[in-house]
């Protein structure tokens, strides 16, 4: 056991149905989990909803339900859809449940004792329809970016976080930690954002009621942000299981899109250096999906639903595509050409071609047995070699999130072992040299094992067929990566038949 890893996913608002974003976010932290599993941790992975606010309170009001009504009518989208597309979380949080007001109370108390919670007053350009501040910038035009119609000068009581006091700590924070924001682009960011000077923010609202009231004055309802952050306690039970809390925290990563970089950089820091809690160690910021070339919006209509997708094209494609088609950090655009594209070409094509190959040859020259041969050397040894040096490109890559390099080393794995299969022609060694195939096809063998078991944490499902197509059964992922990696003694195997095609060709 190599001990624990906590990893989350941001809480997705329930006032609309999950979309690609959504489905990115968690896949990632999903493969994420899935590889430090099979690595041998103890590995913890959080998502959830976040059900207040008054974007929420909005939503409901528009369909005539109680906001609670709305958030349990859409909770079975996000648990239905993390159902299909094979996410193994651990836990799930709903911000409205009893456990997580006594987590964001707890939080809230500590801090005003800490002496970083005033009672002030909160001054900015109202949308009166909307019922939304604005900043400056936003209302640059004295009218309501959302409707139009005029804002007005308006202020109203609200507790404040004392931010502008943690300044210092964050940069000092941020100098001894350069992968506690990842990317460097984000870290950068964030870096610059809080050498410019911090406001006090405004953590209270008595505009609406959809929220945790403030403990003492329930005239107030604590921001929907304070609340949401908090999450990531209540999911490994802060003040209600104290041990599991003890074991995972502080967190491993907090996976995010780069739009809420700021609240997970230096508030959510901020709130936890002022309650006396450990920071978590790295927060990763990915880019955003546009489709076809376009933003994605509402208004726009080309918004991608993951359910309709996942139908069309499977979930472990649809999760390949994600994490292949683009490097996780940078923006990428979403089409059903580009996914049909990386279905034909790198699984049809290079992997599963490889592993129907392999599959067949197996059968053919030996009787759908392999062994481990007892010696190798020459082109064997040299190929085993660079298998190695993939894989160890392939773990340095996972550890920092650069999925996308770490697929390429799988690739490489799997052109290599196709340039062997020819350079080697077993067809030709059966006829003039008959003792040297079960070599070569053992290496084969293990090879595209390794390739599958590289794999695994991105298609958990196509991965175990290809196991089962090796004889293999549907161990992958259970013993020890470490053990897993290596050459391996090819006992018990089923007997390796012609299989269907795991990654069938799809025609336009
Ligand atoms: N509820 C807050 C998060 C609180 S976490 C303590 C929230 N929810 S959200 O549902 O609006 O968004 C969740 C995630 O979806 C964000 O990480 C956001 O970056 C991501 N995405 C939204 N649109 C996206 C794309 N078009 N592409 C990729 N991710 C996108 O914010």
């Amino acid at each position: 056991m190599n001990g624990r890893y906590y990893i989350t996913t941001p809480i997705y608002y329930i006032n609309d149905i999950p979309h690609i974003g959504h489905a990115y976010t968690t896949c990632a932290a999903d493969v994420m989990a899935r590889y430090k599993r099979i690595c041998g941790y103890d590995v913890f992975f959080l998502t959830g909803v976040d059900e207040y606010g008054q974007k929420v309170e909005k939503a409901a009001l528009a369909l005539g339900i109680r906001p609670q009504e709305l958030a349990d009518r859409m909770v079975p989208t996000f648990t239905d859809l993390w159902g299909m597309l094979d996410v193994s979380n651990t836990g799930f949080v709903r911000t409205t449940g009893a456990d997580h007001k006594k987590v964001v109370q707890y939080l809230f108390e500590k801090i005003r004792k800490n002496g970083d919670i005033y009672l002030g007053e909160y001054e900015g350009w109202y949308c009166i329809p909307c019922e939304t501040y604005f900043t400056e910038l936003q209302a640059k035009d004295g009218t309501c970016p959302d409707c139009g119609r005029p804002l007005e000068r308006l202020k109203e009581e609200s507790y404040f976080f004392k931010m502008s006091s943690y300044g210092d700590p964050l940069l000092r924070h941020l100098e001894e930690h350069r992968d506690f924001v990842m990317p460097d682009i984000r870290f950068n960011e964030v870096a610059s954002f809080v050498k410019g000077g911090l406001r006090d923010l405004s953590i209270s609202r008595t505009t609406f009621t959809w929220g945790i009231p403030v403990p003492g004055d329930p005239r107030h309802v604590i921001y929907v942000w304070f609340d949401a952050l908090a999450n990531y306690l209540t999911g490994i039970g802060f003040q209600t299981d104290m041990d599991r809390f003890e074991r995972f925290w502080p967190c491993d990563a907090h996976l995010i899109g780069k739009d809420i970089l700021r609240f997970h950089a230096v508030y959510w820091p901020s709130f936890l250096m002022s309650a006396d809690l450990a920071l978590p160690r790295h927060v990763f910021a990915h880019g955003w999906w546009t489709v076809e070339g376009q933003k994605m919006s509402k208004s726009v209509g080309n918004v991608v639903d993951p359910v309709g997708v996942v139908k069309e094209f499977g979930t472990d494609e649809f999760r390949f595509f994600l994490f292949r088609e683009v490097p996780f950090g940078l923006d990428g655009d979403f089409s059903k050409e580009a996914i049909r594209a990386r279905i034909n070409g790198d699984l049809a094509n290079d992997f599963g071609n490889l592993v129907s190959r392999s599959v067949n040859m197996i059968g053919k020259f030996l009787a759908g047995k392999v062994a481990q041969p007892d010696k190798t050397g020459g082109t064997d040894a040299h190929l085993m070699e660079r298998i190695e040096a993939h894989i160890a490109d392939y773990e340095r890559e996972m550890a920092v999130f650069s999925f996308y390099k770490a697929l390429g080393a799988v690739f490489e794995i799997t052109a290599l072992l196709n340039r062997y299969i020819d350079t080697e022609a077993p067809w030709k060694l059966a006829k003039e040299d008959p003792g040297r195939v079960p070599t070569v096809l053992y290496n084969v063998w293990n090879g595209v094992r390794i390739a599958a078991l590289l794999l695994y944490p991105f298609m958990p499902g196509k991965t175990v067929q290809v196991w089962q197509a090796l004889g293999i059964g549907k161990a992958i992922g259970k013993a020890s990566f470490e053990e897993e990696r290596r050459f391996y003694h090819a006992a018990d195997l089923a007997p390796i038949e012609k299989v269907a095609p795991i990654f069938p060709r799809l025609d336009k």
